[in-house]
């Protein structure tokens, strides 16, 4: 048996119990991994309660990441390699807050030298969501300019450490507080997201224009965001889950401006192995570092969902078994 934090219908954070569950069936394309730690994500809460809708076959093991050691050998991997995944938990996945998970081996990846189970697993779902976000759907290219808004979050940082080491110059709204840090990360500009002239001050910043637009914040403007845009320029959304907004539609198609909406939950296998790449390299050089708020024990996730609603949590919460 395996202990695991599951549940048995869609609900409140209430609804997950901590209890065995019989072993994973690992099957010919799976490997079986024995976790070291997991991270708590806000789309493990919007799978949990049914605001995201994915197939969720009771008992339904919660979560996204693990990192964690190879204990059963299967395609590509052998007994002792530790490894890291974060697309368990939807589409059909079980998820992978479990002492045992079975990980489809074209979703799993090796863990860098060196690199701890915490400090990875903290950062693997907001670069994974920044690398999509920039590369894959912002198309970003050397040289162009980034927008990023609520550049100090667990996303924001990703994108701008991620769009800074790609060559991009990026400009990131930030509170006070946490200006410098976004700094240290590789934003060239950073503006209080407080500001009533936010949007007047990144025009200085940005005469040309932004030529990829991506706010964390939960809260697009896209009436800012369009007239900040440079002539093909991008914006991205990616969080806001409940917002109507109010679309400028002339002066977007005016500039050859383009409006795309992404969730990681679609990505491919193929479009997660190239994030993966990207990652394993920055994780490798120490370029991802990750802000673990706190270390809970696996058997607490719904306490770690709980916070995470409350919108306690700044940085990521970390659970190891
Ligand atoms: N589409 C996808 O595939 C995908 C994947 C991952 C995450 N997401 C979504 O992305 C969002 C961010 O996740 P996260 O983990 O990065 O959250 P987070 O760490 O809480 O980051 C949000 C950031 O926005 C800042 N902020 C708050 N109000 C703002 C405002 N008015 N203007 C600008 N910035 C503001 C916050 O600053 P303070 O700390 O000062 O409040 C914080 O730094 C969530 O909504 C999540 O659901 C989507």
């Amino acid at each position: 048996m395996t202990r695991a934090a599951y549940i048995t219908r869609l609900g409140p954070p209430g609804e997950i119990r901590w209890g065995e569950l019989p072993d994973p069936v690992s099957g010919p394309a799976d490997v079986l991994v024995r976790t070291e730690a997991v991270a708590a994500n806000h789309v493990d809460t919007f799978v949990r309660s049914g605001r995201y809708r994915t197939p969720t076959p009771f008992p339904f093991v919660i979560g996204r990441d693990l990192a964690g050691e190879v204990v059963g050998a299967g395609p590509g991997f052998s007994p002792g390699d530790r490894v890291w995944c974060a697309s368990m938990g939807h589409g059909g996945r079980q998820g992978s807050f479990a002492e045992l998970v079975a990980v489809p081996a074209e979703r799993l990846y090796r863990l860098p030298e060196g690199v701890g189970a915490v400090e990875a697993v903290g950062v693997l779902h907001p670069a994974a969501t920044a690398f999509l976000a920039l590369f894959r759907h912002g198309g970003l290219r050397l040289g162009e300019t980034v927008y990023v808004g609520g550049g100090a979050g667990n996303v924001g940082d990703a994108l701008v450490r991620m769009a800074s080491a790609a060559g991009a110059r990026v400009i990131a709204s930030a509170s006070e507080q946490d200006a410098d840090r976004c700094r240290a990360a590789g934003a060239a500009v950073v503006i209080d997201y407080r500001d009533p002239s936010l949007t007047a001050r990144v025009r200085e910043a940005a005469p040309d224009g932004i030529d990829v637009h991506v706010d964390t914040s939960g809260r697009p403007d896209l009436e800012a965001a369009v007239g900040l845009l440079a002539h093909g320029g991008r914006i991205v959304l990616l969080a806001g889950v409940a917002v109507r907004a109010e679309l400028p539609v002339g002066p977007l198609y005016m500039r050859d401006g383009r409006l795309l909406g992404f969730a990681i939950s679609n990505a491919s296998a193929a479009d997660l192995a190239g994030a993966a790449s990207v990652i394993n390299t920055m994780l490798a050089a120490g370029a991802l570092p990750c802000r673990v708020t706190d270390v809970l024990a696996l058997a607490d996730a719904a306490e770690a969902h709980r916070r995470l609603e409350a919108g306690q949590v700044r940085g990521r919460l970390v659970l190891r078994p």
